[in-house]
């Protein structure tokens, strides 16, 4: 049996992770975030009310799971004690089950300045950026200048830090135009962030493997997506993390050994945020209608999402590199009511027809397709998959037999229970 279960992304991010891994996470004993930052917007849906979760476990909402944040992520103390204090509005209380590895890197603000600095400063060349400071506390971190959450919360160890951090950033800061904070300001923007953080550091990794151990169930919940990883993705147009399911075992702090499956996540359609190569795309009034229907638009900046036809040469690299087990296809029912689905199959290159993704060129190869027809009947109901019309069922058996993956998890609207499970993630 499963005793740990990878929840990634294989699109370029917002496949729908946070409702999948809300639903994983009522079996689940402990949910770990493991990579990316507050670029991320896990949007749930509960009862009425909808939560939007940039750095806390989206596991938070099972009142009986320890939620874990990984040494892979890079924490923003600011933002963490707002949606803490967000979520403590909302009656869901993070005290006592919300552990924060020490070893996880912090963003500060001159990261989200230079991450500003250089998206407007880059014109054409822009990689749209979430402009939270990500790249730029990444950067720290393999430039061993990183402040860690262990540096916050002592003030002894963080004033040198920062003081080098700011110097090393200055010439960057000048040459692009601006200014960076002062020391004092930066020390002082996170004073009282840093108290309240200090009262949740602990070791993730020892507690994640003490759970294992015990027979308890992990859910490894990744953030953004395969193609933006930053070894695997469409570089550089990626994110500066390890989005893959690889990135759960450096970013929780345990071994290949102890991950029992991997679950993918996809759109039955695909979208894009930023800047970059996305072959599928629409710029057509069916991209519009899927941007409509599926409410595509970025839950951390509020952009419009780009929109196209669901890309197979990309799932199958994503089930290539992540060892996807099983796939959760979400919003399927976006495509309802479209006279024709249409999906990739394969691409057209200049050295002819491949079904795999290259690693360069992806601008300019020609995507082939094959069409299906579509289907009117509202899906929101189904709860098995012989319940979905014929139309739905062969777009959901064409991915399967393409990719080589079983589809495990179907969801057919935004509500917990508008969900088809095929295979339980911890079967
Ligand atoms: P960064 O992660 O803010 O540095 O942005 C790098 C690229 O990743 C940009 O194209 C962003 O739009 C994209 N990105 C980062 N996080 C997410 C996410 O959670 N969903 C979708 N795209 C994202």
């Amino acid at each position: 049996m499963a005793s740990s279960v990878v929840v990634v992304g294989a699109q370029w991010g917002d496949e729908g992770k946070g409702k999948v891994v809300d639903l994983v996470a009522e079996h689940a004993d402990v949910v770990v975030r493991y990579a990316g930052g507050p670029n991320a917007g896990h949007t749930l849906v509960v009862g009425d009310q909808k939560v939007i979760l940039r750095l806390v476990p989206s596991g938070i909402l099972q009142p009986h799971t320890l939620c874990l944040m990984g040494e892979g992520m890079v924490i923003d103390p600011l933002v963490l004690v707002a949606e803490i204090a967000a979520l403590e509005a909302k009656g869901i209380s993070a005290r006592g089950r919300l552990l924060l590895s020490p070893r996880a890197h912090v963003i500060l603000p001159h990261h989200v300045v230079i991450d500003g600095l250089r998206e407007s400063g880059a014109g054409a060349k822009a990689i749209g950026t979430t402009k939270r400071g990500i790249g730029p506390a990444y950067e720290d971190k393999a430039g061993r200048r990183g402040v860690r959450v262990l540096d916050l919360v002592d003030p002894a160890l963080l004033r040198p830090r920062v003081e080098a951090q700011l110097a090393a950033w200055e010439p960057t800061a000048k040459a692009l135009g601006g200014e960076l904070p002062s020391l004092i300001v930066v020390l002082e923007s996170v004073r009282a962030a840093a108290e309240v953080l200090a009262g949740l550091v602990g070791d993730t990794s020892e507690r994640l493997d003490s759970e294992l151990r015990r027979g308890k169930r992990a859910l490894l919940e990744g953030a953004q997506g395969t193609l933006l990883d930053l070894d695997h993705g469409t570089y550089p147009y990626v994110t500066s993390s390890s989005a893959v399911a690889g990135g759960a075992c450096t970013g929780a702090g345990i071994g290949p050994s102890r991950i029992g499956r991997v679950l993918g996540i996809t759109k039955a359609y695909a979208t894009r945020v930023g800047a970059g190569p996305f072959p599928t795309e629409l710029h057509d009034a069916t991209g519009e209608t899927i941007r409509t229907n599926g409410g595509e638009f970025g839950s951390v900046t509020g952009r419009p999402r780009r929109t196209g036809w669901i890309d197979l040469p990309a799932l199958r690299f994503a089930a290539r590199v992540n060892g996807v087990d099983g796939w959760a296809v979400t919003k399927l029912d976006v495509l309802t009511g479209l006279p024709v689905v249409r999906v990739c199959t394969e691409y057209e290159t200049a050295s002819g027809l491949t079904r795999n993704l290259p690693a360069d060129d992806l601008a300019s190869v020609k995507p082939v397709f094959r069409d299906l027809e579509g289907w009117q009947e509202s899906l929101g109901g189904a709860r098995s998959l012989a319940e979905l019309p014929a139309n739905a069922r062969a777009l959901l058996a064409l991915i399967e037999a393409e990719t080589e993956v079983p589809i495990d998890l179907v969801s057919v609207g935004p509500k917990r229970d508008e969900t088809i499970i095929v295979r339980p993630a911890f079967a």
